[in-house]
C-alpha cells in the first residue's frame, strides 16, 4: 500500500494547535506552504544549464505564525528528525549583521533565507513549521523548507513600500536596506537556491527551488535551467501513475560527491572549450578522441615526414595538438561525467515530448536508459536503487523506472499503467531486501498562501 499523506488541513491544524500552545494559546494569523518535488528525468543537469522535468508534489511544508512587535524571530520545528534545540530564536539580520551558519543545523536554511530575503528588513515574528515531506528522502524537504519560510515572510510585510517614504531618520545617513518585494518568482527560486549554497553548503543547481515555487497543478514541468523558463507538460491520463519508492537509504556520502560531480562537469566544459555542457554536444565529445584514432597514423607519418605519396595530407595542425593536449586532460573519469549530462539533456527533451504524444513506451524506454547513464557515467546510484528499478521493471504494466535527484540512497520514479499499482507494489516488497515506502505521485500546486480563517 502506498504511504497515507496527511492532507494539507491536518498539516495545518497540526502546526496551528503546536503554535497556540507554544505562545500562550495565541492563533497564528499568517500561513504559507510549499511542496516537495519528484523529477521524471533530467537528473544532474540543472547545474550544466540543461533541462529538467520536474513535478511538485502533496507532501508539503508549512509554516503558521504572526508578526512581533520585537526583535524575535522565533521558530520551532515539529519535525522529530530535526537537530536538538527544535526552538530557536535567530537574530533578524540587518546591514551589517549578516546571518551566519550555526547550530542547529535544520535552522540553517532558515538562516539562509532570512539572509538572502528580497525585502529587508523583516519585522520580528514566531513561526512554526510542520512537513509531510520525508526528510533526506531525495524529494527536496530543504526546498520545500525554504521556499515555505520565504512566502510566510512574505507575509510579514505584504505591501510594497518605497524605500524613500519608509526612512524615518536623518536623510544623510545611508538608507537602510528597505526594498519592496517585486512578486518575481524567479528571482525568490534563486535567494533560496542561494540560502542552500551560502547556510546548508549545497552547491545545489536550482530545479528543486524553482519547481517548488512555480508547481502547477495536474503538471510537470519542463525547465530550461539556463533560461530559467518552463513549458507545463500535462499529467492528467487517468490509466497511469507515477510511483515513488523510498529506499529509506541515504548514504552519508551524498552531498561531498554532488560537489565533486559539479567540479567535473565544470572541468569538462573548460576542456572542450564550452562555457557549460549545455553547450557541448556528443561530437563535441567524441570529437575529441575520433580525430586521434582515426588520423594517429596518418597525421603522425605527416609529422614524421613520411607521407607515402609525399604529399601533405590535408589537417589542421593547431586543431590536431589543441586536441591531443584535450584528449590528455580529458581523462575517462570526465570523459564519463560529461557524457552523461550530455546524454541526458537530449532524453530529458525527447522524453518530454513522448510524454506530450502519449509515447509512454518509449518515455519508459527514455527513463531506464536515464538510470544506466546514472549508474554507469555518472556513478550517483548505488545497489538499493539498482535493486528497485529491477524489481519494477519485472513487472507487466511499467512502462519506466529510474533514481530521482541528487541519488546515493533516495527515491526512485516508476511510470506504469494504474491498474498495476499493487502488483508493482508487491513486487518490489517482495524483491527488495530493504524497507521500502510508497508514494503516488500526483503533480500539484507550488509555493502558495494559506487562509487560516
Ligand atoms: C539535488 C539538487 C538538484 C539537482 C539534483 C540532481 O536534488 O538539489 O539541484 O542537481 O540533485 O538532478
Amino acid at each position: 500500500m502506498a504511504s497515507l499523506v496527511p492532507s494539507l488541513g491536518q498539516l495545518v491544524s497540526d502546526a496551528t494547535c503546536l503554535f497556540k500552545k507554544l505562545f500562550n494559546d495565541e492563533a497564528p494569523k499568517i500561513a504559507a506552504c510549499a511542496p516537495g518535488r519528484v523529477n521524471l528525468i533530467g537528473d544532474h543537469t540543472d547545474y550544466n544549464q540543461g533541462y529538467v522535468l520536474p513535478m511538485a508534489l502533496s507532501l508539503v511544508t508549512v509554516v503558521v505564525g504572526s508578526a512581533s512587535s520585537g526583535q524575535e524571530a522565533i521558530i520551532v520545528t515539529a519535525s522529530e528528525l530535526a537537530d536538538e534545540p527544535k526552538k530557536v530564536d535567530l537574530s533578524l539580520p540587518n546591514e551589517g549583521f549578516p546571518s551566519f551558519p550555526g547550530l542547529p543545523h535544520w535552522a540553517n536554511y532558515l538562516r539562509g533565507i532570512m539572509h538572502h530575503y528580497r525585502a529587508l528588513p523583516l519585522p520580528g515574528f514566531r513561526a512554526v513549521v510542520v512537513s509531510s515531506v520525508p526528510l533526506g528522502s531525495g524529494l527536496s524537504s530543504s526546498a520545500s523548507l525554504e521556499v515555505a519560510f520565504y512566502t510566510f515572510l512574505q507575509q510579514l510585510r505584504p505591501a510594497p513600500v518605497p524605500a524613500a517614504a519608509k526612512h524615518p531618520h536623518n536623510m544623510m545617513l545611508p538608507p537602510p536596506r528597505f526594498t519592496f518585494d517585486d512578486g518575481d518568482k524567479v528571482a525568490k527560486a534563486i535567494a533560496c537556491q542561494q540560502a542552500e549554497h551560502t547556510h546548508a553548503g549545497v552547491p545545489c543547481g536550482i530545479m528543486d527551488q524553482l519547481v517548488s515555487v512555480l508547481g502547477m497543478e495536474g503538471h510537470a514541468l519542463l525547465i530550461d535551467c539556463r533560461s530559467l523558463e518552463s513549458i507545463p507538460v500535462p499529467l492528467s491520463d487517468p490509466g497511469l501513475v507515477f510511483l515513488i519508492t523510498n529506499s529509506n537509504v541515504k548514504h552519508s556520502l551524498a552531498s561531498s560527491e554532488y560537489a565533486l560531480r559539479r567540479g567535473q562537469c565544470e572541468k569538462a566544459a573548460s576542456i572542450l572549450g564550452k562555457p557549460s555542457l549545455r553547450d557541448a554536444t556528443v561530437n563535441d565529445l567524441e570529437g575529441v578522441l575520433q580525430p586521434i584514432q582515426a588520423n594517429f597514423g596518418q597525421k603522425m607519418d605527416y609529422f614524421l615526414n613520411k607521407s607515402p605519396d609525399n604529399r601533405r595530407p590535408h589537417i589542421d595542425s593547431k586543431h590536431f595538438w589543441s586536441t591531443i593536449k584535450s584528449r590528455a586532460q580529458l581523462d575517462d573519469v570526465t570523459y564519463r561525467r560529461a557524457s552523461h549530462v550530455i546524454g541526458e539533456i537530449c532524453r530529458t527533451l525527447k522524453a518530454a515530448e513522448s510524454f506530450k504524444n502519449g509515447s509512454f513506451q518509449e518515455f519508459g524506454k527514455i527513463m531506464v536508459e536515464s538510470h544506466n547513464s546514472l549508474r554507469d557515467l555518472y556513478e550517483v546510484s548505488c545497489k538499493d536503487l539498482d535493486d528497485l528499478v529491477c524489481a519494477a521493471m519485472e513487472v507487466e504494466g511499467v512502462f519506466g523506472s529510474r533514481m530521482t535527484g541528487g541519488g546515493f540512497g533516495g527515491c526512485t520514479i516508476t511510470l506504469l499503467k494504474a491498474d498495476a499499482i499493487h502488483r508493482t507494489i508487491q513486487n518490489i516488497q517482495e524483491r527488495y531486501s530493504g524497507t521500502p515506502t510508497f508514494y503516488i505521485a500526483t503533480p500539484s500546486e507550488g509555493a502558495r498562501v494559506l487562509n487560516l480563517s
